[in-house]
Order: structure tokens, then C-alpha cells, then sequence
């Protein structure tokens, strides 16, 4: 069960404490991270929210959390959050960063009492980059800290751009929404390794007008800032797919710093059916298995399978009632993932070719051959594993980094396309209707499946080529030398 202490029975190897930003889309990589490095013999405390430890164990029903996390210790601290919606970032974003700040000044306690009184010794701590404050209390305590970028290497660059984007394009402040409002916005052409791009495909939208634009500007930039202080950075990211950027690293970080590339931290088990690994693992959500049970009833490809991440709902009824109205008139079989929500209700609808669920066992939904198309907020993890298991995607991003990874799928990578009416927000029900035919029926729908096909090659070579398990074994030899 989760503690306020470290286990006391730690492994001999140097101990790593693991902090994620406290969503779902954060822990994924960050727990996948943690196994890969237990099962290197380092000793990893994973720390976040009590109210996220207490999710992630209890949905699993039947396994012990060291069944599911062998190795690593998982420490639940106090952020003040009980579990209502209220809380939830997208209902009430002031109150999710209260609680963060809570979150702050948990650790910061958690680090007197084992550090400062028990004396442990933190070899590094790994924390998600939009976590600055785990910066401060790692140089209170001289204990380096390792950031984690989640997102991809291309939405690096665009960050680290935004100095030279003042000066290259004056009048472009990609912060503002109104860059996004047109969809042939100007073009960015000085970004590293990404020779065009729209900039109202840059990954920095917000969705909660000027004072999350000023919020999310100020993360940007103290991550820019904090970078001397790191003592390395690692992407959940692949040379292999995103060459180009790869190559402008060393441009783009101070020369001394290094970087680890060990992306798609997806769990082992759908890459290898040798690996004991129990799935994700870390889902905070109950995974509705009986879907892959419909899905076996279902013929191959015909299936779009929707969900819009942990995160992104429907602006109002009204969007909702258009999306419901196009998907029903594409007559396409679709299993749609519809988080409960205070907000809005879940659709009702009398469809004998869908159905709804909470909450997927999306690795599973994905590889299974039954699914055909994917239509995706393009979180970045749902869109490495889109690309990891094959699967078209009608991109559907609502803000940040989402963007840009629908940039990346459909226009760089190719292997699907993108919802047009995104622009406003507000999705058009026939608009809707054409592209899920696009995407799933016909000639074009047949070249996004090659495509995709030819790109789950290419990122599965990611996953289990050795240079992988060289980078790893670099990262753990890293920390150990800093446990000395
Ligand atoms: C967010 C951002 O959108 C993302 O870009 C950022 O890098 C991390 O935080 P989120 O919006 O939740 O995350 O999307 P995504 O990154 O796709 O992560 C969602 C995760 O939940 C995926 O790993 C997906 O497999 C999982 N999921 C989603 C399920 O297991 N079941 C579901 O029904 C829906």
C-alpha cells in the first residue's frame, strides 16, 4: 500500500526518486520509465499525489501493487485532493494548481524527513518537466535532478524556439490564441529540424484564454531557464522517428548537457509476448475488458475507435450533439471512450453498430484487428501508440503539444488526417461524417493503412533495437556514478 516513507527494505542498487506530473498522461511514461530502471537494479520511489496512487492500485483488481510494480516503491503524498471534480484540471484549472502547490510543499517535507532526518541518500530525482518547483528542492538538497520532457523532440524544438521566434517573426506571438484561430497561418521556418510548419501548428494553444496563456508562456520559459540546471534530460522520444530533430540536438541543448533518448515508453508486454509485464500497469481507470470481447464479433478494419485522452472533453451539448449526429450518419462501427463527467452527459443513443465505454484497455483496443481507425486528441501517447500498433488517425487536437502531434501524424508521418473544423473548436457534423469515410473506407483509406503499416515497422525497430538498451544502460550507469 502506498507510504509517506521510502520502503526501508531497499535494493543494494543507488535509489532514484521518480516524480510525475500527477495525470494520466504522465505517469504512463514516467511508471514505464521506473520499471525499465528497477529491472536494471536501481531502487525507484515513485511519488505523486496520494489520490493518483490510490487510483492507480485500486483499478487493479487482481494484482498486488508489487505484482504490478516489481521494485518499485510507491509514495502517495498529500496534495489536498479528495477526488471531486472540482479538482480536475479542465473544470477548474485554479484549483488544480492549488492542489499542486500542495503537492510542493508535501515534498518538500517528504525530502526533510528522509533526507534531512533519516539521512537517505537520493542518488537523482526524475521529474516531469512541468514540475520546476522538483528543481528548487533538488539544489536544496544538492541532489541532481534528471527532467523528463514528455512530449516529443519536435515539440522540444519548438519550445526552445520561442527565443528566436521573437526575432525571426515579430509580429508571431505564439502564445496568443489568434494565431490558431486561421488554419494557413503564417509559416515558421526557423524551428531545428523542422524545415516548415504553420504556426498555428506551434504546440502552445491554450484553451482558457489570457491568464492559462500567461500561465503556460511561464512554464515554457522556466523550463527554458532551468535547463542549465539539469543535470541531463530524457524524452520519451525515438531518433528513429523523428530523425531530423534528433540530428539538431546538440544545437538546441547547452553543449554539456546530455540527453537520453528512450521513447515510446510503452509497456513491454505489446511489443514481446516473452515479457511478464501486466499491461500499462498504471491506468487510473477501470479498463473495460468486455470491449475486446465485442470487438472479436467485429469484421477486420472496420472499427474507429475514439477517445480523447484523460483530459479533453466536449466544449458544450451542442458540440456533442453535432459530434453524435456525424458519427451516427458515417454508419462506421465505432467504440467510443466517454469519460463521466459533471459537465456533460453521456450520449444515449439507440446504434446497434456502437458502443460506449468509461474507459478502454486503449493498447489492447488498439492491436486488435477488429480496429481500423483511430480518432485521437493526439496526446502524445496515444499518438506513439496509434503508431505503434498500426492504426490510422483522424486527429482531432484541442490544444499544446496535441497540435503539433497531429502536425506530425498527417503531415509528417502521413498515416491519416486531421479533423478540418478543429480550427474553432466546434466540430461540424458532416464535416465529421466525410472524414471518418475518408479515413476508413475506399482507396485513400487503403494508402493510410499501408502508411501506417510501413511507420509501425519503423517504430517497433524503435522499441527493440539494441541502441535502445545502450541508452538505458548509459542512464543507469549515469545515476550510479552520482550515488558516489
Ligand atoms: C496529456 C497530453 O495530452 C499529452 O500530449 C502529454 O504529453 C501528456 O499529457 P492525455 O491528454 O491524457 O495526456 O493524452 P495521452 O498522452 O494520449 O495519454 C492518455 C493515456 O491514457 C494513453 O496512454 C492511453 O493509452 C490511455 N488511455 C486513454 C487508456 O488507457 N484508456 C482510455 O480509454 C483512454
Amino acid at each position: 500500500s502506498p507510504s509517506v516513507h521510502f520502503a526501508a527494505s531497499a535494493a543494494a542498487g543507488a535509489r532514484v526518486i521518480v516524480v510525475p506530473y500527477p495525470l494520466q498522461g504522465h505517469i504512463t511514461p514516467l511508471m514505464q520509465l521506473s520499471k525499465l530502471m528497477a529491472s536494471q537494479g536501481l531502487s525507484v520511489s515513485f511519488v505523486t499525489s496520494r489520490y493518483c496512487i490510490s487510483k492507480i492500485t485500486s483499478s487493479k483488481q487482481s494484482f498486488s501493487a508489487h505484482q504490478i510494480f516489481p521494485g518499485i516503491d510507491l509514495v502517495g503524498i498529500d496534495d489536498g485532493y479528495g477526488g471531486s471534480e472540482d479538482h480536475d484540471l479542465m473544470i477548474n484549472p485554479e484549483k488544480f494548481l492549488e492542489s499542486l502547490e500542495l503537492l510542493h510543499l508535501s515534498f518538500v517535507k517528504l525530502l526533510d524527513r528522509t533526507v534531512g532526518e533519516e539521512g537517505i541518500r537520493i542518488a537523482c530525482i526524475i521529474s516531469d518537466s512541468f514540475l520546476p518547483w522538483t528543481q528548487d528542492v533538488a539544489n536544496q538538497w544538492s541532489i541532481p535532478r534528471i527532467c523528463f520532457w514528455p512530449n516529443s523532440l519536435s515539440v522540444f524544438s519548438c519550445s526552445m524556439s520561442i527565443p528566436s521566434l521573437a526575432v525571426s517573426s515579430p509580429a508571431l506571438n505564439p502564445f496568443n490564441a489568434r494565431v490558431y484561430e486561421t488554419s494557413n497561418g503564417e509559416f515558421v521556418t526557423s524551428i531545428p529540424g523542422i524545415p516548415e510548419i504553420r504556426a498555428c501548428m506551434l504546440p502552445f494553444h491554450t484553451l482558457g484564454g489570457e491568464r492559462s496563456e500567461a500561465w503556460m508562456r511561464h512554464q515554457i520559459e522556466t523550463q527554458i531557464q532551468q535547463i542549465n540546471e539539469y543535470k541531463a534530460i530524457i524524452f520519451n522520444a525515438s531518433p528513429c522517428l523523428e530523425p531530423e530533430v534528433h540530428a539538431c540536438m546538440k544545437e538546441l541543448l547547452p553543449s554539456d548537457k546530455v540527453f537520453y533518448t528512450l521513447g515510446p515508453l510503452v509497456p513491454s508486454s505489446i511489443l514481446s509476448s516473452e515479457s511478464d509485464d501486466q499491461g500499462t500497469g498504471s491506468s487510473m481507470f477501470d479498463e473495460d475488458e468486455a470491449c475486446v470481447e465485442w470487438l472479436d464479433t467485429q469484421s477486420p478494419h472496420s472499427v474507429l475507435y475514439i477517445s480523447l485522452g484523460s483530459l479533453i472533453t466536449f466544449y458544450d451539448e451542442a458540440e456533442l450533439q453535432e459530434f453524435t449526429s456525424g458519427l451516427l450518419d458515417s454508419k462506421q462501427p465505432f467504440l467510443w471512450v466517454f469519460r463521466p463527467s459533471a459537465l456533460l452527459p453521456t450520449p444515449r443513443m439507440e446504434c446497434s453498430f456502437g458502443k460506449i465505454i468509461e474507459w478502454a484497455p486503449q493498447l489492447r483496443v488498439l492491436a486488435h484487428n477488429a480496429v481500423g481507425g483511430f480518432l485521437t486528441h493526439c496526446g502524445w501517447n496515444s499518438t506513439l501508440e496509434s503508431l505503434l500498433m498500426g492504426v490510422p488517425v483522424l486527429g482531432w487536437p484541442q490544444m499544446l503539444d496535441q497540435t503539433t502531434n497531429c502536425w506530425f501524424l498527417t503531415e509528417k508521418l502521413k498515416v491519416g488526417l486531421r479533423l478540418e473544423s478543429m480550427q474553432s473548436k466546434k466540430v461540424d457534423h458532416k464535416s465529421l461524417e466525410n472524414s471518418i469515410r475518408r479515413l476508413m473506407v475506399g482507396e485513400e483509406a487503403k494508402l493510410f493503412r499501408a502508411r501506417a503499416n510501413e511507420v509501425r515497422d519503423m517504430a517497433k525497430e524503435a522499441c527493440t533495437q539494441s541502441s535502445l538498451s545502450s541508452v538505458l544502460e548509459s542512464l543507469v550507469s549515469t545515476i550510479v556514478s552520482l550515488n558516489h
